[in-house]
């Protein structure tokens, strides 16, 4: 039997990686957390030294990415965690996203890397347009939202930069700017999404309101 494809969209720091990773394990699913595609394919630009706007360059690099659970590979061989998560990189990932080349090497990627773990049982596949763009079929969409402080504070604590506050929230303010109003797969809710916003919920709350809504999905509701 196929399984269950939950989505999980929203903004940095709105606690998507965190509760896509546990809803994952909780539902003995893969997790797919799409970001580390685009984050790689940035990686591999600012290593090749190549020009962030320069469509068929990124388009190229790209095609060198795979999506794998819980990660990405950079020419068949895994990327290390640290290397994608930095603030360059960061950035980085958010400039490189807004080109619709490396979108289009990105969105078949990102669909087979699904089908696969579909296959397999499942996925909770975590983004910014997985409900609207890649994954419009998907039996739950999650859209989570937080407030900007709030998300920059969670993002201070997790890299342990709390001292950086200010400059957290406003790479965040950036990042949400471009990544919401970029032309191709704007950041937005599909038209199907439950829209959580996850402000003042701790993260096993939210956890446990995706899964309620798994479970409503699983027994017919
Ligand atoms: O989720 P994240 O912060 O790891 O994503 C990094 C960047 O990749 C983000 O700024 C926007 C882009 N991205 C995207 O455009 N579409 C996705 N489905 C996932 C990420």
């Amino acid at each position: 039997m196929k399984g269950i494809l939950v989505t999980i969209d929203g903004p940095a720091g709105s606690g998507k990686s965190s509760v896509a990773r546990q809803v994952a394990g909780r539902l003995g699913v893969v997790n797919l957390n799409t970001g580390a595609a685009y984050r790689a394919a940035a990686l591999l630009a600012l290593r090749e030294k190549a020009d962030l706007s320069d469509g068929p360059r990124l388009a190229a690099l790209a095609s060198r990415v795979s999506l794998d659970p819980d990660g990405a590979s950079i020419d068949g061989e895994r990327v290390d965690e640290p290397d994608l998560r930095s603030p360059e990189v960061s950035a980085a990932a958010s400039k490189v996203s807004v080109n619709a080349g490396l979108r289009e090497v990105l969105l078949p990627v990102q669909r087979a890397a699904a089908s696969e773990a579909r296959e397999r049982g499942g996925a909770v596949v975590e983004g910014r347009d997985i409900g609207t763009v890649v994954l419009p079929d998907a039996e739950l969409k999650v859209f989570l939202k937080a407030d900007p402080d709030e998300r920059a504070r969670r993002r201070a604590k997790q890299t342990g930069r709390e001292g950086e506050l200010d400059r957290i929230r406003e790479a965040i303010s950036r990042r949400d700017r471009q990544d919401s109003e970029r032309e191709v797969s704007p950041l937005k809710p599909a038209d199907d999404a439950v829209v959580l916003d996850t402000t003042s919920l701790s993260l096993e709350e939210v956890v446990s309101q995706v899964l309620d809504l798994a479970d409503g999905l699983r027994r017919g509701g």
